[in-house]
């Protein structure tokens, strides 16, 4: 069975998650020791970005093939080819919509000029490359028997891989694993090709779907780690392996797939992306093995079968929270870095080590997750280009009979600024205090779009990780977090990091530059279709 991990393309694409392109990077090393067998890395022609990323994890990651999204246009599919055209086993995925609504409303062809378009987009791409899929997107709402068609013109244009999605998460098992059937049993030419499968989970059903696809005849299957993806997301990753791996005779299935880092995988998306994990998820969440009742606890006690399917080992589920102690150093933290996927220079390392062994001195009893998220900070750490703000000082007042009150004394491109701010509590104060420091000298007005506050581990003592999305004037939003013993500090440190992003991201913005050109044209023009 093929795993097709769409974590970068189409996980991304779930609301507030973007990645930057060192993060999405650490990400396809990380799917690599997971051994997927194909990484859709992004959507080369959808922003500049995106294309940087897909070429930077082409030339660098190795092992799985890694296929880069094209719409079925030419200006899609070179751009394609240029981002993934240096790695050894490279792929274009192109896509058009079939479905009758798609025709109709979105892109108002025939029928017969979308067959055109296809067999036209899959020829094209096919001078560039031999591994190209292609995706009749909406397929599942689509007529069958044209759907046949279009999928029939593909093969015969050259397709390796056809892909049918249910997009828009519509699909129950038992009707899309018919159509996987149909599909194979119509169209003899499916023989030489992969069959995959790609559901959204709008109705909860995305890896009930995948999975009775391949009991239909599918070999390929696509999704993304913690289930990510466009609105609901897409069919989870670990929960499509295990269930491949804990059922293999039932689905007459091998996988390639190093299970052991699956807990691994998640964890990063996870940290990378802030969005959280479930407790009770399948597979990853932090309760997925953890035995509760007295009944359960015996019997697993007198044997793990009795109660336990998977064992938490199998996905590299161990030891969890082992405690740091002052003097474990560096390569102990080097150690767990490397376990979980992070990559650092020895300056980083150095400062990881140092922050560590800051809070040790505090009395602070560390643990794995604490280094995780110290790390963490580290990696969204933004680079000198991109901090034109930076916090020189700050203090608050707070209390039970007074007023919360902050003062801020912020660098802003050099110069330095005092603000005052109040607010319904200490954190709203400070966010006041800089917003307000930064609108009377920039005259930019930023909102602090959303606010999430963790304790890392429990107790009083524990690491805050604060996450926020901070947008601007246009209702771009931008996305960053920071790390501190210190609720109040913590808080801080994410505000002026999104107040960097936001302003950065302007200035480069308003900078005539051709790929703002591509960028542009995928936001705002209309020869574009609408999802990715
Ligand atoms: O959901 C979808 O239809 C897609 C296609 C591009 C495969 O993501
Ligand atoms: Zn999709």
């Amino acid at each position: 069975m093929i795993i097709f991990d769409t974590t970068l393309r189409d996980g991304e694409q779930s609301p507030g998650a973007s990645l930057t392109i060192r993060e999405k990077i650490l990400i396809a090393k990380q799917l690599a020791r997971l051994n997927v067998d194909v990484i859709e890395a992004g959507f080369p022609i959808a922003s500049s970005g995106d294309f940087q990323a897909v070429k930077q994890i082409a030339q660098n990651v190795q092992g799985p093939i890694i296929c880069g999204l094209a719409r079925a246009m030419n200006k899609d599919i070179d751009q394609c080819w240029e981002a993934i055209r240096n790695s050894k086993k490279p792929r274009i995925h192109t896509f058009i919509a079939t479905s009758q609504i798609h025709l109709e409303q979105k892109l108002r062809k025939s029928k017969e000029q979308v067959i055109q378009m296809t067999v036209d987009a899959v020829k094209y791409a096919k001078r560039y490359c031999s591994d190209i899929e292609f995706s009749p997107e909406d397929a599942s709402r689509t007529d069958i028997d044209y759907m046949c068609d279009v999928i029939r013109a593909a093969i015969r244009a050259g397709a390796t891989t056809i892909n049918i999605p249910d997009t828009v998460g519509y699909a129950v098992p038992e009707e899309f694993g018919r159509r996987i059937k149909y599909v194979k049993d119509k169209i003899p030419e499916t023989e030489g090709v992969i069959l995959s499968v790609h559901c959204h989970n709008d109705l909860g059903n995305a890896v009930a779907n995948s999975l009775a696809g391949v009991k239909n005849g599918a070999t390929q299957v696509e999704c993304c780690i913690n289930g990510i993806g466009e609105r609901a997301g897409n069919a989870a990753t670990e929960e499509i392996i295990m269930n491949l791996a804990t059922r293999g005779e039932y689905y007459k299935t091998k996988l390639n797939i190093n299970l052991k880092e699956l807990y691994n995988t998640s964890r990063l998306v996870s940290n990378l992306t802030g969005i959280d994990v479930q407790r009770n998820k399948a597979i990853v969440g932090k309760n997925a093995f953890a035995h509760e009742s007295g009944i359960h606890q015996h019997g697993i006690i007198q044997n793990r079968e009795t109660y336990e399917i998977m064992r938490p080992e199998d996905v590299g589920w161990v030891g969890e929270n082992l405690v740091i102690g002052k003097h474990s150093g560096r390569h102990a933290i080097t150690n767990i870095l490397r376990e979980t996927g992070y990559e650092f220079n020895d300056g980083q390392i150095e400062q990881i080590t140092n922050k560590v062994k800051e809070l040790a001195d505090k009395e602070k009893s560390i643990e794995k997750d604490d280094v995780i998220a110290i790390a963490n900070d580290i990696t969204h750490q933004l680079t000198d280009d991109e901090t034109i703000v930076r916090m020189i000082e700050m203090s608050v007042m707070t209390g039970n009979i007074t007023t919360p009150t902050a003062s801020v004394k912020l660098q802003i491109e050099g110069k330095t600024k005092i603000g005052t701010g109040v607010g319904v509590g200490p954190v709203d104060a400070v966010s006041n205090a800089i917003k307000n420091t930064i609108q009377d000298v920039m005259g930019k007005k930023l909102r602090l779009a959303e606010y999430n506050l963790k304790a890392i581990t429990g107790g009083t003592d524990a690491l805050a990780r604060v996450a926020i999305k901070m947008e601007d004037e246009n209702g771009n939003i931008f996305r960053a977090d920071g790390v501190n013993e210190d609720v109040i500090r913590a808080s801080a440190n994410a505000l002026i990091k999104g107040i960097n992003k936001a302003i950065s991201y302007n200035e480069n913005i308003n900078k005539p530059t051709s790929d703002k050109d591509i960028h542009d044209k995928i936001i705002c023009g209309n020869d574009v279709q609408v999802s990715k």
